[in-house]
């Protein structure tokens, strides 16, 4: 499908299956297990219904809201995600350009395929860098360090990947490190020349964030590099200790319990990140979206609330934002925009979510983005009273 005829994120998505080896739109698309979770975070959004109200004057709709103190023109920002330079060798600087330009936030994954320092010159107001807790303290606090000097303001912390996930769609492909695809997906991915030729020519794919003997970290690498680094004890002791050491703003990303949430806070985190990692890590957990109101209440308004997991519409940043969160967040949305067609496409993603939620809002009769709370819901929980929430 051609840019041009795109009007919806869905419509990205299945562009995006034209242009990638189904290896990698299935790395892209896929969950874990039996991706219940991944399901359920879009489904349960689709159940929440919203109210229309008439005869309201939304003439003049703001969008813009703030996080941690900064402002951005849209609830909505972007959730790290490594690896993209598989998708489009415009990789991290592309989307971070178009998160810019929509006046907004990009977040550089602690597992990104360019280095925090080459992101933070396209965005250098508009980034969050995502790290993790290395097993090798020294390598943790060499990151916060890059950071620092950088000029980054917030840090976002991996909460949830102690545990391995088991994606089988990627284990059907042969997806580990180096890949070692069937003869299938050699026959598949000569179907997509554009990719291949991008693949041959365009940025070299390495885990660029790190370095080893001063050149970036090479794919084939990442496996032993991540079996020697990777610290599965990784606990709020460690998030006490960065606390500490780190005087600029913290996020915890991959909170989906309330319990964790308060401990969180009194440990001193300035944003909470409700993240299931859009279904890709633990299967049969709930949906981000069923969490939200438990979390919300927990947290009391001591912390900042983010969320994401299956946005896909503007309708549904204006119900994350309505329950209870400063902010959505989406991650595969832009991926998809981004294989499609780079940074121009990432930049239409961000206005096709803006004028949605901009209609949203108007629909349900709110001109700020403030005045969004739960009186937007018709009250499913009782169809047959059909109450609703004044
Ligand atoms: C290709 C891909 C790579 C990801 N890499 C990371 C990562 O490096 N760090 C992280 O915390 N989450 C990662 N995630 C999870 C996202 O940050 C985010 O939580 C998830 O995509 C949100 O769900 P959504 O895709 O339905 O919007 C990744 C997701 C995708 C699709």
């Amino acid at each position: 499908m051609r840019n041009k005829w795109i009007v919806s994120l869905n419509d990205y998505r299945l562009a995006s299956r034209k242009k990638l080896p189904k290896m990698i739109s299935d790395y892209l698309e896929g969950g874990a297990l039996d991706e219940i979770t991944l399901k359920a975070n879009e489904a349960q959004l689709n159940r929440l219904q919203l109210r229309q109200r008439s005869m309201i004057d939304v003439a003049n709709i703001d969008t813009s809201t703030t996080v941690l103190g900064q402002n951005i023109d849209l609830p909505l920002m972007v959730s790290p995600m490594g690896m993209l330079t598989i998708f489009h060798p415009g990789s991290d600087p592309a989307v971070a350009r178009a998160a810019v330009r929509a006046g907004t936030i990009f977040i550089h994954s602690a597992w990104a395929g360019c280095s925090l320092e080459e992101v933070m010159k396209v965005a250098p107001e508009h980034l969050w860098a995502q790290m993790a807790f290395w097993k090798d303290e020294a390598e943790t606090h060499r990151y916060v360090q890059r950071a620092r000097n950088a000029g980054v303001k917030t840090l976002v912390v991996a909460g949830d990947v102690g545990s391995s996930s088991k994606r089988e769609r990627d284990l059907h492909h042969g997806l580990s490190m180096p890949p070692r695809p069937p003869v299938l997906d050699y026959f598949n991915t000569a179907t997509r020349p554009e990719w291949v030729w991008r693949w041959l020519t365009g940025r070299k794919m390495t885990y660029g964030n790190y370095n080893i003997d001063g050149r970036p970290l090479r794919m084939s690498e990442m496996n032993s590099w991540m079996a020697e680094n990777k610290n599965a004890s990784a606990n709020w002791d460690d998030f006490a200790k960065l606390r500490s050491e780190w005087s600029g703003k913290l996020v915890i990303k991959g909170i989906m319990d309330a319990e964790d949430a308060a401990r969180a806070v009194d440990e001193g985190a300035d944003g909470i990140f409700v993240s299931n990692h859009g279904g890709r890590q633990f299967d049969s957990q709930p949906a981000t979206i069923d969490v939200l109101p438990s979390i919300v209440h927990a947290v009391a308004g001591r912390a900042e609330i983010y969320i994401d997991g299956g946005i896909r519409r503007g309708h549904d940043v204006a119900k994350a934002v309505s329950l209870g969160a400063t902010a959505a967040l989406a991650g595969r949305p832009f991926a998809y925009a981004l294989a499609t067609g780079g940074e121009a496409a990432v930049e239409k993603a961000f206005t096709i979510f803006r004028d949605e939620f901009k209609g949203a809002m108007g629909f349900v009769g709110k001109t700020s983005v403030s005045h969004l709370d739960e009186s937007v819901f018709v009250d499913t929980r009782s169809p047959a009273k059909a109450e609703i929430y004044i």
